[in-house]
């Protein structure tokens, strides 16, 4: 049997991301269970131009777009920045918001993680990506995990406390299937 196939999608560019970091430990996790992919465009998309999504929009959309269709699942990671969306993560999912009524997240299954050093954990990001995504008609499955002061946590599970984060792992693989 084939197993299931994640892309998944860190709202941040910084080299040393936490957020990119819970998708690496994600993967790790899901050896075995699920073939685990990241994608890297979300720095290479142009700003969304309406005159640019044409039938034949610039390859790195396509690009992008397509590692989308080709898989079962995505995980989206993300800060929130000034208790809003990163400006990257909107112009991607605006991007990947078309064509309208075509694109690549309609019925597709989303699960949406938000993270951050301080106590609010991505909060205002993550609503609004589960209320983005439902407009556009993805499925956004499992609870909405936010996880504040994820320097700790990542540090605890370095020395091998690792529980929350396994069991927001464990519920992802379970909202997934
Ligand atoms: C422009 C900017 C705005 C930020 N605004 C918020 C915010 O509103 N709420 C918050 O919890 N953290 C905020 N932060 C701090 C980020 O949560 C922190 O930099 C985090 O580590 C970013 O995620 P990353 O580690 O995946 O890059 C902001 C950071 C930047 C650079």
């Amino acid at each position: 049997m084939s197993l299931p196939t994640f892309l998944t999608i860190s709202g941040s560019l910084r080299a040393g991301s936490f957020n990119t970091a819970i998708l690496e430990h994600f993967a790790q996790f899901a050896n075995g269970q699920a073939n685990v992919a990241h994608s890297h465009y979300l720095g290479q998309l142009p700003l969304y131009n309406q005159d640019l999504d044409t039938d034949t929009p610039p390859a790195v959309v396509a690009a992008a777009r397509a590692e989308i269709a080709a898989s079962d699942f995505v995980v989206v990671a993300t800060p929130e920045y000034n208790y809003g969306i990163p400006g990257p993560v909107k112009n991607w999912f605006d991007w990947m918001s078309r064509p309208y009524g075509a694109h690549v997240f309609l019925g597709k299954k989303v699960f949406i993680i938000g993270s951050a050093p301080s106590p609010r954990g991505g909060k205002n990001a993550v609503e609004y990506l589960r209320l983005g995504f439902t407009a556009i008609q993805a499925v956004v499955v499992g609870d909405e995990v936010l996880l504040p002061n994820i320097h700790e946590t990542l540090n605890a599970a370095k020395s091998g406390d690792d529980a929350t984060l396994t069991s927001v792992y464990t519920h992802i693989l379970q909202s997934c299937q």
